[in-house]
């Protein structure tokens, strides 16, 4: 399972890729708002910061939702650096760009996707990611590591290569039943990602030989 960074803030993307364990990485404008990036130039100088430090697909959201605006919009994504992965929202007009980005040599991500359903269209269309949101749907009530698993199935029994990017994680326990779930991807805070290093017995285990150690010194 590959490991993608959700932030767009560049320390917290330094320090991933420092582990030597990233991937890639995903924005969106939400996490680009919070990083107070403001303005077209602003915004595609920030891509291309990021592109120049992590070596992996880039995941650039676009903000239009007609056709003709998601693909010229992708378009300018697409040509600020090879590893920018187009963004677009699972609507009607987004599938509609995703299989004209496909026949173009553009890689995309299918993000807001909460159904099985949408995955089967973003794999139709193409799509290099599927985003699946599942800490969303586990706030709403609903359990998302079971959606992973379903679409997991259907792509394996019906050979779509588009690869389970999960989304929204919340914790180390999400990344762990994501991977048991069968997801390609997963993207999550820096949070989570340390959280997998985290175990009592460890820092225990730990303390003790570096104390032992000193006897041999
Ligand atoms: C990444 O591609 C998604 O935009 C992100 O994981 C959404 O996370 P959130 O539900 O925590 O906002």
């Amino acid at each position: 399972m590959k490991f993608f960074i959700d932030t767009a803030n560049l320390d917290q993307i330094k320090e991933a890729n420092d582990m030597g364990i990233l991937d890639g990485v995903t924005t969106n404008p939400s996490l680009m708002a919070k990083e107070g990036i403001k303005g077209q130039d602003a915004i595609m100088k920030h891509y291309v910061d990021i592109c120049e430090i992590v070596n992996g697909d880039i995941s650039a959201e676009v903000i239009s939702t007609d056709f003709n605006g998601i693909v010229e919009e992708g378009k300018k994504l697409a040509a600020l650096h090879p590893n920018i992965v187009v963004k677009v929202p699972m609507i009607k007009e987004g599938v509609k760009a995703i299989k004209w980005f496909t026949d173009n040599g553009i890689k995309t991500n299918c993000t807001l996707v909460f159904s099985a359903g949408q995955a089967i269209l973003a794999a139709k269309a193409g799509a290099k990611y599927v985003s699946p949101f599942i800490g969303r749907i586990d706030d709403s009530g609903w359990d998302g590591v079971q959606l992973i698993e379903q679409i997991s199935h259907i792509y394996n029994i019906q050979g779509f290569k588009t690869e389970i990017l999960a989304a929204s994680i919340r914790s180390a326990n999400h990344i762990i039943r994501c991977a048991e779930a069968g997801a390609d991807v997963c993207t999550c805070p820096l949070e989570p990602i340390l959280g997998l290093l985290k175990h009592p017995l460890t820092d225990i285990g730990l303390a003790k030989f570096l104390e032992d150690a000193k006897k041999t010194q």
